[in-house]
Formats: structure tokens, C-alpha cells, sequence
């Protein structure tokens, strides 16, 4: 089955059992500060769990986008991925258990309304209890499943395993279907196991379905366990889960919630890959598009080499959705994931696959003509001017970063200072440095990576707040002519009284400019005519203006003055070869058009510290 069928079967299977659908919430949780993402189906339904009455009634079903960042590095084996559709429905306090159950079993093995999944194919876990927490263990499921599995003619086993260790020395037996597990594997709650809930957090047992792939896909290094179906052994994938949510967490323990409740929540690409009975989810029809574009480009067959395909894959469809959603790439929070992604779906696109025919936006366009209808805020202009920018921006950098990274790499270690300048100079996220070097067996100490973070935060906090308060924003024409008069007069300053002139503010309004810098003598009137006399020649010399975006540090290695912005990337405007600052600009083309610069006053605004204000006169 394709996505859409599975996903459309399930919200029409469970409409006909009174269910309202309701749409999926936003990935950028709403209201909601205790995830960036939203990491489940039932997190924007939090508040009803806890008894708040739904408008949509007591029984709703849904598909959920969802986004789990802790899974990044998990990503290049055939289940992973940080982006998935999340099948979910939940009863408020109407259905409990074992009607649940039963709903779910016949949408997972019905052919003609469900997925015709083969029963025998299909093993189930339950909550062994906790004594200390006083949970009993959950006896009415391990019976419901029993008789379900009886009415398939199938005679399920059950077996108390207890933790995953237990589970891996003990291993499965033969006719072992249903088994009961401890908190670690059979407990739910959106922070895991129950010593971890804050107070006020909902949580409870739950019931696992695992589908089995066939023996012949048991990683070798777990066939002599005899794997039981929660073990990561590839052989059996968990498909979906109920978790009965009935507590809550208590200063002293746990409580009842108000009402008993069902979370259900399905993961809708690994049921996808269940009805295909292939364990590999990155072989279904939402990745068919970017994993053929990617083979033809590259050459290399996707079964030969499959983890760099599942990472761009992985990475661009989950950057897609979070554009959709707003997400912009930044240097923190959920920017900071998007642009990680980003950046590590290039790195792979151009360094391990080699593919230069095409790129993350050409790509992004599988993605969205495969989502836009189910969700569309999916929508190719703004997903691909952002993912255009991030693009172009890292791929300036990621030559010259690769060419450093194996530079530093002969040195036989890195240190977190030399992390962190990979960081701000070159662009490479943190992990993807870490990643790298790993691959190659070179160690790497953070030590000094925060305090060389922290100490770029201030710096590039004092920065702005000294520069950009005040006129750069205003795009009239005087006014950004202004601005160009600026930085040839802050070259000027420094060329007649010194390098010890540092720029302290600057201001520019379509009448006059004004600029402040550390100096602490009262300037001549020798110094000021040569100061005019400097700038004007620069004007005169019809000086071309362009900029460039680099890293901070190659901006610092061509002599650019002036204060740095936050960003790795750093603009630099050049007027001719006169004057390199680091600057968002607006400016002139040209110097031609600035007229004749003439300075009205110079005083002092401070200790050590002069203002300059000057005109531009039109003749
Ligand atoms: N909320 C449950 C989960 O995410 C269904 O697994």
C-alpha cells in the first residue's frame, strides 16, 4: 500500500467507529514550551487527557506530524527517521481496553477495511506491573489478546520477560506470542519511564505491536539471542502502541487521571512498510522520488550503499515540514535543527554520494508534490527559497571547511576550540564534526567549546547592541548614500589618526550621518580636512561597492573592520579596494553618486569616545 491509502484507510476505519477527525497540529508546538517539536500524536491533546472536555467529542482519530530531534543520529538504518506521520486515536473517557484492542487488531489483519496484515506475523507486548508504584500488571490485555489471537485460530503463548536485559539472556521460545514487559518497555508517558514524569504529567501501561519481518532479517549479531520482539535485533519493528493513560504523576506517587483514557498512536511509514512486508521504510512510495533521483545522479545503487540516500532523504523531507511550518534556519532552537539537516543532507548530497546534477531544493520537490495534498502548507515557493538560501550559504563554505577539517585531522585531534571555529567559520554543525571525525577514528575533547560559544554570544551581543540601533534599516536613497559615507569615512579616520580608531556607533538619517569612535584626543583641524579631503578623493575615484558572504574568519583574514554580526556568515562590503567592512548593507553602487562629504562638527561623547557628524552637499 501507498502512504495515502494506508493513512486514508485508517481515518475512514476508525470514522465508521464514531471517531471525529480532526486535523493535525502544527510541528511548533502551540501553547506549549515543553518540546520544540511536537514529538507524538497526542501532545497537542495533552489538556483533554487531563479532563478538559473536547469539542470534537469523546472518541477522535488523526494523523500527526511529528518530529523527534533525539533521533538524528539514529538515522541510516532502514527504521529511523526524524520526521513521521503519527496514525493516532484516543478514546477521552469512553472506550477502554479491550475494545481498543480489538479495534486495533482487526485494522491491522482486515483485508477489505484495514491493512490485511498476517495475524501470525504480529507479536504483542503488556505492562508486567510495578509494585513499588503500585501498578498491577495488566491482565485484562494479555487475556483480550489471547482471545483474539484464538479467534485467528492462532494459540498465543505468553511469557513474562520483565527488562530488555532479562529478554536477551532468556531470549524467545517457541509459540511465545504475548509478553509481558516492565516500565522500561511497557510504560508511556511523553518523558518515558515513571520515576522521570513531572507532577501534573499523564502517563500509563501500554500495548505494543510488533510485525515480523522473517528471521532472515535478524542482524547476525543478535541470532544467537533467540530475539524477542523488543530487542533492536531488525527482525521484529514496533508498529503501533495504546497506551492506557489512566495516571497521573503525584508529589507522593501517582493518582488517577479523571477519566480513563486511550492514546493510540501508529507509525504510519513503518505500517506502510508492514503491508509491503519489506523492514526497509525508506523503500516506500513517499521517498520513492529523491532515492531515484539520487541513484541516477550519483551512480551509486541505493542497496549497494544505503545510508547516505536515508539521511538526505530523511533530513530534506523532515526540512520541508518544518519550513511548512515556519521554522527558519538560525543558530539556535529549532533553527538550529533545520539547519543541521540541512547542512548534514548536503554534506552527504556532495561529499558521499557526489552528486553535483542536483541539489536539496531540486530535490525538495519530490517531497512536496508527494505532501501537498494531505497537507497543504506544504508549499514549493517558500520551501525552496529557504532551503535555496541554506543551500547556497553552506555550500560557499563547505569546500573550504572540508579542505580545514582534513587539515586539522592530520594534527590527530581536535579540541572544542577548533570544533567551535568549524562552527562560526566554516558552518559545520558541532555533530557533523563529530560525526565526521569519528568516521575516521580521530578523537575529539570539547573542552572550551562552551567558553568559546559564550564568549562569541557576547561579543556579538556588545556588537549589536552598539551598531545596529539606530538608521540602518531606513533604505531611503540619502540615507544609504549616507551609509556608504560611513565606511569610507571610518577607513579614513583610521588611515589619518590610526588603527586605534574602532567604530562605537554610527546613525545615519537622510540629512546627516553620525559616527562615533574611540579616539581620545580632540581631532585637528589639520586631521579634519584630511579626513574630507581622503573620503572625498574616494568619491571621486567612482569606487565600485559589492559585498560578499564568508566566514567571519576569512572576513577577519582579508582585514574587514567593524563589528561582527552573530551569524558564521558574515557579509562584507568592499568599497573598490579602499574600505572592507563587515556590514548588512544597504549601500550606493558606486561612490560617484555620494556628491562632496563635508565634516560639521567633531566632539567628544564620552571618555576616549568622538562623534563626527558630517553632510553630503549635492554640489
Ligand atoms: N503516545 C503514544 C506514543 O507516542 C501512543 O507512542
Amino acid at each position: 500500500m501507498t502512504l495515502g491509502e494506508v493513512r486514508r484507510r485508517f481515518l475512514d476505519f476508525m470514522r465508521a467507529r464514531r471517531h471525529c477527525v480532526i486535523g493535525s497540529a502544527p510541528l511548533v508546538p502551540q501553547e506549549d514550551a515543553t518540546t520544540l517539536f511536537t514529538g507524538s500524536g497526542m501532545q497537542p491533546l495533552v489538556p483533554y487527557l487531563l479532563g478538559k472536555e473536547h469539542q470534537q467529542g469523546a472518541r477522535l482519530v488523526n494523523a500527526q506530524k511529528c518530529f523527534r530531534a533525539n533521533d538524528i543520529d539514529e538515522v541510516g538504518d532502514n527504521r529511523h527517521t526524524t520526521f513521521f506521520e503519527m496514525l493516532g486515536n484516543w478514546s477521552l473517557g469512553d472506550y477502554f481496553k479491550e475494545e481498543q484492542l480489538e479495534q486495533i487488531f482487526l485494522f491491522l489483519t482486515d483485508v477489505e477495511k484495514g491493512l490485511g496484515l498476517d495475524p501470525q506475523r504480529l507479536y504483542v507486548t503488556v505492562f508486567a506491573g510495578d509494585e513499588s508504584l503500585g501498578i498491577p500488571r495488566d491482565e485484562v490485555s494479555a487475556e483480550k489478546w489471547r482471545e483474539l489471537f484464538a479467534g485467528v485460530g492462532i494459540d498465543a503463548g505468553i511469557a513474562h520477560i520483565g527488562s530488555q536485559e532479562d529478554g536477551d539472556a532468556r531470549g524467545m521460545r517457541d509459540g511465545e506470542r504475548i509478553f509481558y514487559y516492565d516500565a522500561g518497555e511497557n510504560w508511556w508517558s511523553r518523558v518515558g519511564e515513571p520515576e522521570a514524569m513531572p507532577v501534573g504529567e499523564p502517563g500509563g501501561p501500554d500495548s505494543e505491536v510488533f510485525y515480523d519481518f522473517g528471521e532472515e532479517h535478524t542482524d547476525p549479531a543478535f541470532a544467537h539471542l533467540h530475539p524477542h520482539p523488543a530487542t533492536d535485533s531488525g527482525r521484529f519493528i514496533e508498529i503501533c502502541n495504546s497506551v492506557f493513560m489512566e495516571y497521573v504523576r503525584t508529589e507522593e506517587g501517582f493518582g488517577l487521571l479523571p477519566k480513563k483514557n486511550v492514546d493510540f498512536g501508529g507509525g504510519l511509514e513503518r505500517m506502510v512498510a508492514a503491508t509491503e512486508h519489506t523492514p526497509d521504510i525508506f523503500t516506500i512510495d513517499v521517498f520513492d522520488g529523491v532515492v531515484q533521483a539520487l541513484a541516477r545522479a550519483s551512480r551509486v545503487s541505493y542497496s549497494d550503499q544505503p545510508a547516505p540516500f536515508r539521511v538526505i532523504a530523511d533530513h530534506l523531507r523532515s526540512a520541508v515540514f518544518a519550513i511548512a511550518d515556519g521554522v527558519l534556519p538560525s543558530n539556535t532552537d529549532r533553527g538550529y535543527v533545520l539547519r543541521r539537516l540541512l547542512r548534514e543532507a548536503l554534506y552527504n548530497l556532495r561529499y558521499v554520494l557526489q552528486v553535483e546534477g542536483e541539489s536539496l531544493t531540486s530535490l525538495s520537490a519530490h517531497f512536496i508534490s508527494a505532501y501537498r495534498e494531505a497537507y497543504p502548507e506544504v508549499v514549493a515557493a517558500s520551501v525552496e527559497q529557504v532551503i535555496g538560501e541554506e543551500e547556497e550559504q553552506f555550500t560557499k563554505t563547505l569546500r573550504n571547511g572540508m579542505r580545514e577539517l582534513e587539515r586539522l585531522f592530520k594534527k590527530g585531534s581536535l579540541d572544542g576550540q577548533t570544533v567551535f571555529v568549524l562552527q562560526s567559520s566554516y558552518g559545520f554543525p558541532k555533530e557533523l564534526t563529530l560525526s565526521l571525525a569519528e568516521e575516521k577514528g580521530i578523537p575529539v575533547s570539547l573542552d572550551g567549546y562552551d567558553e568559546a560559544m559564550e564568549k562569541h554570544r557576547t561579543l556579538s551581543r556588545q556588537a549589536s547592541e552598539g551598531k545596529f540601533k539606530g538608521g540602518l534599516s531606513d533604505t531611503s536613497a540619502m540615507s544609504v548614500k549616507y551609509h556608504t559615507a560611513t565606511h569610507l569615512l571610518h577607513q579614513a579616520l583610521r588611515d589619518v589618526l590610526g588603527d586605534g580608531v574602532e567604530q562605537k556607533g554610527s546613525n545615519v538619517t537622510p540629512e546627516r550621518l553620525r559616527f562615533d569612535f574611540s579616539y581620545t584626543e580632540k581631532m585637528t583641524d589639520e586631521q579634519k580636512q584630511q579626513v574630507e579631503a581622503v573620503v572625498n578623493e574616494k568619491i571621486q575615484a567612482a569606487l565600485p561597492v559589492s559585498y560578499q558572504d564568508m566566514p567571519v574568519e576569512e572576513a577577519r583574514k582579508v582585514g574587514a573592520i567593524g563589528v561582527f554580526s552573530y551569524d558564521d556568515i558574515v557579509r562584507v562590503y568592499s568599497v573598490g579596494d579602499y574600505s572592507k567592512e563587515f556590514c548588512g548593507g544597504p549601500h550606493v553602487e558606486n561612490t560617484e553618486v555620494l556628491g562632496k562629504f563635508q565634516i560639521q562638527k567633531e566632539e567628544a561623547v564620552g571618555s576616549g569616545v568622538r562623534r563626527i557628524k558630517a553632510v553630503l552637499a549635492s554640489c
